[in-house]
């Protein structure tokens, strides 16, 4: 008998640059440390701030809309459904002040595909702010492109500094560059005013800078007069991609969509086009078919975000709150998204003779048994080794039985809204005391 011995198969050597996304090592990190603390007999769950999903339904009209789209069988034309553009062209007239013909939109797989398809697309490098989204970097190594980090600074509260960026940009190279702007930004729940994004735009104008502008939060700002599209201030240059798997909560639905600048050539819109239905053919008609209740107008769904929104504020700001009193910790106050950054630098030297010597490790550390707190850190915030940071995501609760209960008797005072969300989210609430645990069995000699 001949014994066949496969040689190894080998693998392109930008797999190798990418780490796995944070979800899913924050799922691996928690079983791992569940399963230590089941051998140790300790049954005591979890603080789970890691893992940045919407914690509510999926709004009713719009999963009823996926039952009856369920015959949508066909393939259709790469760039989404006419009738969905047409839709997602009102949605961001009515929600933004946007005028998008629906040749500008390009419909995918979700934001993340889109972004991935257009990094593909446009030349050049990409500027990335440092903290931000896990999902560009690896991307980027993926694809073989250069990038820049660009670092934001604590003490303008990791907001973009017109001046830095044009300072920045000055040094790079005169070929085309294309900066990440992500407003809500994730992971500091930051949000920038008008004046600020116009000022930015400025910058890029003077440079002749791309904008991606990932506004995936945007319908999440908590005070959402308050949230200008870059689209607005900088048309001409911008790249903008949102979808329906956070405001809306179907993440899972896989779809969002790309408006390209008001400039766009024909061959820009072909080339998107020709690149989509050479990756993905087409998101799932039967999707494409339902999300087209998700964007024309509907008061229920346009309440449902209005209190999904009314309660990451509630959220958001009470643990920012709590967290910024315990000592050692800094923390951002959120204005939207569902997350918010915490500084653990002025425990460095305490942490690292507790053997956490970068901020990956604290993550771990975190995590570790009594502490049980999940948060997603270092590499994944892309932070540099020694910069120990965190990113708190604030939706461990119900979010379901806290939405009706909202609905039902939604509070009218600070103080009903504290009560609120002891009532709602008490893990959450028990989770600054398992905080300042951590911080005392760190500064403990
Ligand atoms: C900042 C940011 N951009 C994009 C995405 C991707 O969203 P989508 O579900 O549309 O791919 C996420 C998801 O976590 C995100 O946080």
């Amino acid at each position: 008998m001949w014994l066949i011995v496969m040689k190894e198969i080998l693998v392109e050597s930008s797999v190798d640059k990418i780490v796995i996304p944070d979800n899913l090592k924050v799922g691996l990190m928690v079983a791992k440390q569940r399963e230590q603390c089941k051998n140790g007999g300790c049954s005591f769950d979890y603080y789970g701030l890691g893992f940045g999903q919407s914690p509510f339904h999926i709004p009713p009209p719009l999963s009823k809309a996926l039952g009856k789209s369920a015959n949508q069988g066909h393939y259709s034309d790469a760039e989404g459904i006419s009738e969905l553009r047409k839709a997602i062209s009102g949605f961001n007239k009515r929600h933004f002040g946007l005028d998008v013909e629906p040749e500008r939109i390009v419909i995918g797989p979700g934001t993340k595909d889109l972004i991935h398809t257009l990094f593909g697309i446009i030349k050049g490098g990409v500027i990335i702010p440092s903290p931000s989204w896990i999902g560009y970097r690896p991307q980027i190594y993926l694809l073989d492109k250069h990038f820049h980090t660009f670092y934001l600074k604590p003490e303008f509260n990791y907001k973009i500094q017109p001046d830095d960026l044009d300072e920045f940009i000055s040094n790079l190279s005169s070929a085309q560059h294309t900066l990440i702007l992500n407003n809500p930004h994730n992971p500091t729940g930051n949000v920038y005013s008008k004046e600020e994004l116009e000022k930015i735009a400025e910058v890029c104008r003077k440079h002749n800078i791309l904008v991606l502008a990932d506004e995936i939060y945007a319908l999440d700002t908590f005070e959402i007069e308050k949230f200008t599209s870059m689209g607005l201030v900088y048309p001409e240059g911008t790249f903008i991609t949102n979808g329906i798997s956070k405001d809306r909560s179907a993440g899972g639905y896989r779809l969002g969509s790309c408006i390209l600048p008001t400039t766009s050539s024909k061959k820009l819109k072909a080339d998107f086009k020709k690149v989509a239905a050479t990756i993905y053919t087409n998101v799932s008609t039967p999707t494409q078919f339902a999300a087209i209740k998700a964007y024309e107008p509907n008061d229920e769904i346009d309440e449902y975000i209005e209190i999904t929104r009314q309660i990451h504020r509630m959220m958001g700001r009470y643990l920012s709150n709590e967290w910024n009193k315990v000592d050692g910790i800094k923390a951002t106050r959120p204005d939207g998204a569902f997350y918010f950054f915490v500084d653990f630098n002025d425990l460095s030297s305490a942490m690292k003779k507790k053997g956490v010597m970068n901020s990956n490790q604290l993550g771990e550390s975190l995590l570790s048994c009594p502490h049980h707190l999940a948060t997603v850190t270092g590499d994944a915030n892309m932070l540099d080794p020694d910069n120990f940071g965190a990113r708190i995501a604030f939706v461990d609760y119900d979010g379901k039985a806290t939405f009706d209960n909202y609905k039902k008797n939604p509070p009218k005072s600070a103080s009903e809204e504290v009560e609120f969300i002891k009532l709602n989210a008490p893990r959450m609430v028990k989770s600054t005391d398992a905080l300042r645990g951590w911080v005392d069995f760190i500064k403990q000699t």
